[in-house]
Formats: C-alpha cells, structure tokens, sequence
C-alpha cells in the first residue's frame, strides 16, 4: 500500500493547478448540479420500475406504550390491490435493525408498542394508494402501559437506554466552592426534524438465489446490508446495497434506513417481486427519529473577568425508545461542552433518557450543538453578572496555546487559531462600532431592539467511536484512458463526490470529465463506515488518492522501464505524462501501451486516520484527529410586543483548511449555518399528551424560507486556513461545523431581550427561540425587572 498522506508534488498547492480543469482547489460545480436543477439528477422514485413492482406503506400504533392484545388484519388483507401484509411473524431472519447491536429496535414490534406511530405491520400493494388505503383498515386492540414522554420524568425514574456517562478533569467541587462568583441554571434545548426534502425510500429488486439488490437512500449502505442480511437470516454476500445519491441526509439516514429496507427486502424475497417503500412526508415525520432534545442543569464558577475557574454540568438527552446511536450522541454533547473554552475543573454528567417517543438519532452536529449552546449561554449570563462585553469573556475562556489548552476528555488542543480567526471577524463585522451603535439604537427604541453576539466553533473531527474512522476505495482506467471512480461515501447533496473525483483528477493530472463518478455500491468497496462526522471528504479522498498513487507508480515503473529513465524522471503534468527526455504521451496512450504491456489498470485504496485513540471508560484520549474553527457575529432586530424576530446581518469566518472546493465549502457554510438558524429560531416540535407528534408537516413545523436568509450576509473562506495535519491536501471538514455557527443567531436574540432591563436581568432563553418564546422572555424578564429592582444583577427565574 502507497501512503496517500505522504509528501506529494500537489499536497501544498495553494492555488489550483494551471492547465488542469477540476483539480484539487478548483470551484468545480457540484457534479449533479445542473441535473438537479434540470430534475434530471435519478434518485430513487425516479428508477424506472420493473413490471409488477409492489409498494408498501406502514400499519402505525395509535398508543404510546402498551400491549398489542388483538390485531385483525383481514379487511387489510382483502382490500384492493393487496399482496401481502408483514407482521413480525414474517421476518426470516432476526427482527432486530438497531445499528450497534442493541436488539432494541425491531422490524416489526412482536407485541409490544413503544411510541405512537410505530409501525405494527405493512401493507404490500399493487399501487402506493392501495397500500396506503389498506393500511387504515386494520382492528388493533391494546392494553396500555403508562408512557414516560419526558426527559424529566425518565430522569426521575431512572430509565435509560445506555448507562450514564462522566467525564471529568480536576476537582470541580472543590473550584466551585473557591469560585469568587457562581451561576446555576437550567436550559431546555429543542429537537430537529430533519426535513430532508427527499424522505426515506428503499427499493428492493430480487436476484437469483433469494438474494436481493437494494437501492436505498442511506448514509451507511455496509450498515443497511448487514443489517438485511441479519433480517433475511442471510449472509452478508446475498445483499447488495447501492446509493447513488441522497436528497439529503443529515445524519436522519445514518441509521434509520434499515427499518424500510428491510421491509422493501421481505416483500421481495417473499413475493419475487420489485418493492418500494417510499415512506410519506408525514408518516416520515412520525416514523423516524429526530436531534435530540436536550436538559441541561449546570453549575459555573468564575472570577471578576469572567474566566470559569469551575463547572458541574449535567446533560440529559431525549433518546425516545431505543439507542439507536444516543450513545455515541450524547457523548459527542460531552466532548463540545468547552466548545472553545478551557474549562480547568470540570465535571460532566451524561444521561440517556429512555422515553415512549421515536428514537432519536444523528443530526448534522451529532450531539455537538446541544453540548456548545449551553456553554455560550453561560459565558453570556457570566458577562452579565461581571458587566463586561461577551466577547471579553470570550476571549478571557479560550483555549491557551501553551497552557490552558487541555480539555475536559485529556486532548492537548495543538491547533487553536481562535485569536487570528477572532482578531480578523472583529475587524470584518466591526463588532466594537456595530455594538455601541446598538446599544444606542435600544435606548431610543422603546419596542424594537437589536441585539449582537460572537461566538466561535470549534468542533472536532473524527467519528469518537475509533474504528469507524476508515475508508475504501476502488478505481478502474479503461484502455482509453477514462477512470471509473468508487469508493466508500455517499452523497447527499454535500459535494463529497466532486470533491474526491478533484482528488482523482489531480493525482493523474487529468480533467475531471475524464473520471466518471459512480454511485456507492457495496459490492464494490466493502464494510465501509457511514458517510458521517463530516469525515466524508478526508476520508474518502485519502482512499481514492491511495488507489489513483497505486495505479501512478505502476504507471511510473512501466515508463522508467520501458523508456530506460529513472522513475523520478517521469513526471504526471496537466494532460500528459513525461518520460524524461524520452517521450512526452497522453494519459490514454500510456494507458493503451500500459494494458498492452499487461500492467493492471485497476486498484483498491484504503485509508486508516492515524493520530486518534480514546479510552472510553476512561473518558481520556486523542478522539479528535484536528479540529474545525469558524466564527459567526450575528445582529438581530426583535419586536418586544410580539416576539416577531429577524435577523439583520451575519459575518461569517470559517476555517476550512485549504480548500479543496471553495465552491462546495461556501455552500456547506451557507447551508450550514441557515440549517442551525433553524434548529434555534424556528422549528418546533410539539408532541401532545398521548404522546402524538402534532408537527408533522410543513404547516406545522417550519423550516427556514429563503425570506428568512439574513438580510445582509456576509461569508469568507478563512485567508490563513490551513491544517497542521497530513489531511487530504490539507483541508479541513466543513460538513457538520458551520451549524454551529448558528448559535450566534440564539445568542443575539437573547442580547435583545436582555436590553430591554438594560441588560440587568438575566434572560431566560431556551430553544428555539421562536417568537412565541421570545414574547415569553421578554415578559419574564420586565416582570423580574420589576420584581427585583434594586439588585445589580438578577438571576434567571423560570429557568432555576
Ligand atoms: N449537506 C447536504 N447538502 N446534505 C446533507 O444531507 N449532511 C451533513 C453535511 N452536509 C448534509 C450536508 C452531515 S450531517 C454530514 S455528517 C456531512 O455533510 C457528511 O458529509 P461529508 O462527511 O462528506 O462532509
Ligand atoms: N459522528 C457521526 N456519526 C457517528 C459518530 C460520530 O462521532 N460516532 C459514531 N457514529
Ligand atoms: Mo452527520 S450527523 O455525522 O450524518
């Protein structure tokens, strides 16, 4: 095997290579980009089905936690159309599709329901109405159980789906009780849909022998097949799962593709017949797990500037019914607790709440959001409390270079750039002017207010869970020159695909239409993990760049050999390969006199990120294999007499290492942040008390519309980016980080509201901060204005 992280003629290019169409830097356009917009691009309802294709749709609870005692199912099966219908008594193999081997998430429930609109049995029909229409016929009795909606009340009895967690340094008891000042509070945090606009679907087509092909929307296509594979109660090999692109993922389809496959899968093994399962919009929202929502009771301690010499934090997370990757989740809210900040005494409780809900699953931050809005909600109430601007409380906590620079988990931070990247927002955003001209602005404005925040990100890279962290890939040259390009990861809209066939093309120096870019496919490049953490890119690109290295230097001692140079005297330039002073050729002729010298023209690539080990019961270790920084200043105009809120100007700094496609980054940023703006302003879940989600389309739950962009918004790729570590060409991830970025919009809006007591009292702000809340906010805080007057600062009041 080549070392793809080694020294290579590209790895430092700065600028794109001239002469070279779509190399490594290169504002390629996202490959599908024109065919999406044409509607061309094929997902997968749009595969043009075979004759007598079957559809499915789902049977759903209509309690939150009992006892199914009868299930009549024959108008269901006599109705129009109707095929087959599955109850857990038809599945072949094991009923369990719960990613990490918890046994806890069943195909089909045998008997017993854990949320409201779980599916209890599925319908397979000639035509998607008639499955749908068949499903609602169905006379189910329960017994009930009493269900546990709530954090708060697993908390209370003590349910969990995987045990606490803790993670610790120092003594933060003992801080806590020297600490000059001391702040204690609670924060709710909200949940996400994540309104992909493409919903689950998987489309199973039977082969010869049982054995099945599954074109599925997945993040983790290895998963899905081992999964089936389990659930057919076959080997691994009898599946095949291929992905050529998602309508979006974000994390909803890490793992909670596996319960549609699956289904898909039985039809068609049990029928011999094509079937989709092509889950509603509706009956997705229902059906399929969301962010978790998040409680977070936490204890600060600090000095008069603000610096936090102590912190007792104690999270408890929303996991729903199972623990589908909770686990792994509400670690990765541990590891983000500091976001930016040395927190020296610490002590982080972790607990994973079991609830009759959906179980809850990845969302694009995994965790890291709900860990790092609390820590920026405390840095701002501590600025309250020592009446200096949040920002030099910011700066006061932030990783030192030298000293100050451990986290909570043991990790040395050996690449802070939070200085420069804070010294150049503060300049581009000219937060000091902006923030007296505000503060200006609410004194004469009686019910509109502004409000500002900075705050940075610092968000670490590689899945937490080590042996995820690899990756393969697989390229064929053909005898005229054109590359067939796989490997393991798998787009959702991301640009991943662009990116890694820049690799490819800069490797062989040639333009990017000589590689073909090839959907995801297991049969292809085995047991890969999922496209995930935003390791997508690093990851995969290493892969590639593994096996394009491999075919090169053959390429390389064929010339040499052929031509009697030295191998260094063969040089791969834009469109042609060198041969010393022998020969100058194309890439298809050297390929064409390569085949007919029977030098293999196909490879294998493998990638292992180096660097990384953590020791989970411990709590100790190198997790994170660098870091992402960015920094977001946000202004936000709010109505104190409805809530009404928006957000007037955003400057952005993100640091995405050099770039491999500033074209993409500059969309996972934008995409990024609007996706976080939403998760904190405006999206809503809203379960009612038989534990039914009300919000489950878009007239309920809102997402960000393009008239809720900032009015003024301002982004840069960080000038001085760059990555300390052997990454692909020294780029960074973008994928996940830029949500975050968000929370500066969360932290604006509560500077808003605290204006209003002149910044006296303590806003308390959960999220999201719809205008329902923020109404909510305003009014708390004038009465506690009222309440208390007299005192410097006042505290929080529902909030504790
Ligand atoms: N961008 C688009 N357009 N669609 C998506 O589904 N998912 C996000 C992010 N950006 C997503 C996206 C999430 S959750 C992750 S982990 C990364 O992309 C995964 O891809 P990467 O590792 O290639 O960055
Ligand atoms: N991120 C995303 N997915 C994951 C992780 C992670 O850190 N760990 C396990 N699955
Ligand atoms: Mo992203 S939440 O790691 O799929």
């Amino acid at each position: 095997m080549s070392d793809p992280s080694a020294h290579s003629q590209t790895e430092d290019l700065i600028a794109p290579t001239a002469g070279l169409s779509g190399g490594v830097r290169t504002p390629s356009k996202h490959d599908s980009g024109p065919k999406h917009v044409a509607g061309e691009a094929v997902y997968i309802d749009d595969i043009i089905e075979p004759y007598g294709t079957l559809h499915l749709a789902p049977g759903a609870a209509t309690i939150a936690h009992g006892k199914i005692t009868k299930m009549d199912l024959s108008k269901v099966r006599t109705a129009p159309g109707v095929i087959c219908v599955l109850t857990a008594d038809d599945v072949p193999g094991v009923n369990d599709v719960s990613p990490a081997h918890t046994h806890d998430e069943p195909v089909l429930p045998d008997g017993l329901v854990q949320f409201y609109g779980q599916p209890v049995f599925c319908v397979a029909a000639q035509t998607r109405a008639q499955a749908r229409h068949a499903a609602k016929l169905a006379e189910i009795e329960y017994e009930e159980l009493p269900a546990v909606l709530s954090v708060d009340e697993a908390l209370e009895k003590q349910l969990f789906v995987a045990p606490p967690h803790v993670m610790k340094q120092g003594d933060a008891a003992s801080a806590l009780a020297k600490a000059k000042h001391r702040r204690s509070g609670r924060m709710e945090i909200g949940g996400q849909d994540h309104f992909y606009l493409e919903g689950q679907i998987s489309f199973a087509i039977p082969q010869e022998d049982g054995d099945v092909l599954l074109h599925c929307s997945t993040q983790h296509p290895s998963e899905v097949q081992h999964n089936i594979a389990n659930v057919l109660g076959r080997p691994a090999n009898a599946v095949t799962v291929e992905v050529r692109r998602m309508g979006g993922g974000f994390g909803g389809k890490e793992t909670q593709a596996s319960q549609w496959a699956a289904l898909a899968a039985i039809v068609a093994v049990k029928t011999g017949r094509p079937a989709k399962f092509r889950l509603d919009r509706d009956d997705d929202m229902i059906m399929t797990g969301k962010r978790h929502d998040f409680i977070v009771d936490y204890d600060v301690g600090f000095d008069d500037d603000g610096r936090i010499c102590g912190l007792d934090i104690q999270y408890a997370a929303n996991c729903g019914f199972s623990a589908d990757l909770s686990a792994a989740i509400a670690d990765r809210a541990m590891f983000h607790t500091d976001n930016a900040y040395y927190l020296g005494d610490v002590e982080i409780r972790s607990y994973r709440c079991k609830t009759n809900l959906v179980s809850n699953t990845a969302f694009r931050g995994f965790g890291g959001p709900q860990g790092m809005v609390a820590i920026e909600r405390i840095i701002d109430e501590i600025a309250m409390i020592v009446g200096r601007d949040p920002m030099d409380v910011r700066l006061a906590n932030y990783y030192g270079t030298d000293d100050r620079n451990t986290t909570p988990y043991h990790m040395v931070v050996e690449d802070n750039v939070l200085g420069e990247l804070t010294n150049d927002i503060l300049k581009s955003s000219d937060y000091c002017n902006r923030r007296a001209a505000i503060t200006a602005f609410n004194a004469q404005s009686p019910v509109l207010k502004k409000g500002l925040s900075v705050t940075p990100v610092k968000f670490g890279i590689s899945f937490t869970t080590s042996f995820l962290n690899q990756a393969g890939a697989l390229i064929h040259v053909y005898q005229d020159g054109s590359v067939h390009l796989n490997h393991g990861g798998t787009e959702m809209g991301q640009g991943l695909f662009i990116k890694v066939a820049q690799v490819v093309a800069e490797e062989f120096q040639i333009d990017l239409d000589q590689i073909k870019i090839t959907a995801t496919n297991t049969g292809k490049v085995p047991n890969t993990s999922a496209t995930a953490a935003s390791s997508g890119a690093d990851m995969n690109g290493m892969a590639a760049r593994d096996a394009a290295m491999t075919i090169k230097n053959r390429l390389i001692a064929f010339a040499a050999e052929k031509y009697g140079v030295a191998e260094t005297a063969v040089r791969f330039v834009p469109g042609k390969i060198i041969i010393g002073d022998q020969a100058e050729l194309s890439f298809g002729d050297i390929i064409k006199q390569a085949y007919l010298a029977r030098v293999s023209l196909s490879a294998t690539g493998y990638y292992a990120t180096p660097k990384i080990h953590y020791d989970r019961d411990a709590a100790s270790g190198r997790p994170f294999y660098y870091f992402a920084y960015g920094m977001a200043c946000s202004e936000v105009l709010i109505d104190t007499l409805t809530g009404e809120n928006k957000v007037t100007r955003v400057d952005i700094i993100h640091d995405v290492g050099r770039s491999l496609n500033p074209a993409i980054d500059r969309g996972q940023i934008e995409g990024g942040f609007i996706q976080g703006m939403g998760w904190l302003t405006t999206e809503e879940l809203w379960w009612d008390d038989g534990g039914n989600l009300r919000t489950h389309a878009p007239s309920t739950y809102k997402i960000p519309a393009c008239s809720d962009r900032p009015e003024d918004f301002r982004m840069e790729l960080w000038a001085s980016g760059r990555n300390v570590e052997k990454t692909i060409h020294r780029s960074k991830a973008v994928g996940e980080p830029p949500l975050m970025l968000a929370i500066s919009v969360h932290r604006a809006i509560a500077d808003a509201i605290a204006s209003v007591a002149d910044h006296k009292v303590i806003p308390n702000l959960n999220t999201p901060a719809t205008p329902e809340a923020v109404l909510y906010a305003v009014a708390d805080l004038a009465k506690r204005m009222i309440e208390n007057a007299g005192q410097s600062v006042v505290m929080a009041g529902a909030g504790e």
